[in-house]
């Protein structure tokens, strides 16, 4: 048991070791590929999330596991905007994000939090109020810090 909890307690800080170092040598780039896959995947899961609505057809486990990845791909684009790197960053985001970070990460825990209230919603109307109101945060979000170019 003893030798079982050193074992974890290594591969805990090996997988911790082993991140920290790769992430500072990230560059502008990585950080914006990493963002922009994570914004796309949410932008895919909310169509097949608008698309379910329409069709009135709701798998409520594939549902909710949809709306958990939209916050989970959520909260990981939106802590890619590492101290340092807006200079280099050539992406559509406005680099008030980068001076302003405590408001953006409110826009983030909003969007967050409505797609996790997305997840969690059980009937037809629920879906469909909790889905519109997660589209509201992605739009309040990229009409202050997305810029349209
Ligand atoms: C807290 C701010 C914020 C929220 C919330 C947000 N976005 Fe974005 N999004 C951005 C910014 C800023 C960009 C510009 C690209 C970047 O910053 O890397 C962007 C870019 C995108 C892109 C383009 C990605 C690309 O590389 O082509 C898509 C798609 C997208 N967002 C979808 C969504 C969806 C869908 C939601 C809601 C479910 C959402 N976003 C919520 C800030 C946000």
């Amino acid at each position: 048991m003893k030798r079982f909890l050193i074992a974890g307690a290594t591969a805990a800080a090996v997988a911790l070791g082993a991140f920290s170092p790769a992430l500072a040598q990230q560059t502008a780039e990585d950080y914006q590929k990493m963002r922009s896959d994570a914004y796309k995947a949410a932008g895919g899961d909310m169509k097949a999330l608008a698309a379910a609505m329409k069709s009135r057809k709701i798998d409520a486990k594939d549902f909710s596991a949809r709306a958990n990845s939209v916050a989970d791909n959520l909260a990981k684009a939106t802590s890619g905007y590492a101290p340092g790197m807006a200079a280099a960053d050539t992406s559509a985001a406005m680099k008030t994000i980068w001076q302003e970070q405590e408001k953006f990460q409110g826009y983030a825990t909003a969007a967050v939090n409505a797609a996790k209230a997305l997840a969690a919603a059980t009937t037809l109307p629920a879906r469909g109020a909790a889905l519109s109101a997660l589209g509201d945060t992605c739009k309040a979000c990229h009409d202050v810090y997305r810029s349209s170019k």
